[in-house]
């Protein structure tokens, strides 16, 4: 397949992935995080046909590092509106042990320390081949909530810093609604290198550099974290479950509470999911006990 067509197609799949549709995006995401025979991935057969796994009935999860806050008894302020709160009906296929599952915290480490860390040449994974700039990071290192995207578009690897571009702009003006400023909170991304034609990160881009993300994330030690988006919702759940099955519920994660919503760039081809997101982030909003900007 020439690049182009590889890039169209891996733009569909992107789009498919967002919508949460079964198929597609059951196929790239078990390969991502699980060995096809691996309890809890659907079987082959399965996959072929489509068929989404049960949400009422799912494969047990042996010891998941995180739980859907209702099926654990979360008592911070109530997501109000959520259906699901109260019942455990609800929990994310986790087809593989954790890549956080044992990663204990770097004692005394900072933003500074994990931006040392990396360097400023990493060659770690084959996304440094095509990368202007590593996007490390951007905002406040104490911020109370982050936002986790994907990976850098082209202005963003051209600037050296997330979510600059389109989307980017989008998201401002989602952080400036809740009554923020975009150096209050922090944004990162799961890896921190432009994926070439803005594809997906691959399995073992996100195994190489998500470690970092879970330091920074434990570094600034936010009370919430929202996912922008699959690729970070299901790297950071440990799910391949679409993210709209999902979307708007609380989940504990390494003591900060942990929602997903929609990428900003989702939005952007789909502006009608924009209220969805707008109830997310009210959710946000109530546990950080913040008040919409007045216009
Ligand atoms: N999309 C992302 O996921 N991250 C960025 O930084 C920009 C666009």
């Amino acid at each position: 397949m020439d690049s182009s067509a590889r890039g169209k197609l891996e733009a569909w799949l992107h789009y498919a992935d967002d919508l949460g549709l079964g198929p597609f995006y059951l196929d790239r995401a078990v390969t991502r995080f699980a060995a096809p025979d691996s309890p809890g991935a659907p079987s082959f057969a399965e996959r072929r046909v489509g068929t989404p796994p049960e949400i009422s009935a799912p494969p047990p999860i042996p010891s998941s590092p995180v739980v859907p806050a209702a099926a654990r008894g979360f008592s911070g302020a109530p997501p109000s509106g959520s259906q699901r709160v109260g019942t455990s009906a609800f929990v994310p296929a986790v087809s593989a042990p954790s890549l956080f599952e044992s990663t204990d915290r770097v004692e005394n480490d900072s933003l500074d320390r994990i931006r040392t860390d990396i360097g400023p040449n990493c060659t770690r994974c084959k996304l440094h081949k095509a990368r202007t700039n590593i996007v490390f990071g951007v905002g406040n290192p104490k911020a109370q909530l982050v936002f986790v995207g994907e990976g850098p578009g082209r202005d963003e690897d051209e600037q050296g810093e997330p979510f600059v571009g389109r989307a980017g702009k989008l998201l401002t003006q989602m952080i400036e609604a809740m009554g923020l400023r975009r150096q209050d909170v922090y944004i990162c991304n799961v890896v921190k290198c432009r994926p070439p034609e803005n594809r997906l990160p691959e399995k073992d881009e996100i195994a190489t550099c998500s470690p970092y993300l879970l330091r920074q994330l434990d570094a600034i030690g936010p009370k919430v974290i929202c996912c922008l988006g699959a690729c970070s919702a299901q790297t950071l759940l440990n799910t391949n479950q679409g993210i709209s099955r999902y979307r708007g519920e609380w989940f504990d994660f390494r003591g900060a509470k942990l929602i997903a919503t929609y990428h900003p760039a989702y939005l952007l081809r789909n502006p009608n999911a924009k209220s969805d997101v707008w109830k997310d982030l009210q959710k946000v909003m109530a546990v950080l006990g913040l008040q919409p900007k007045r216009k």
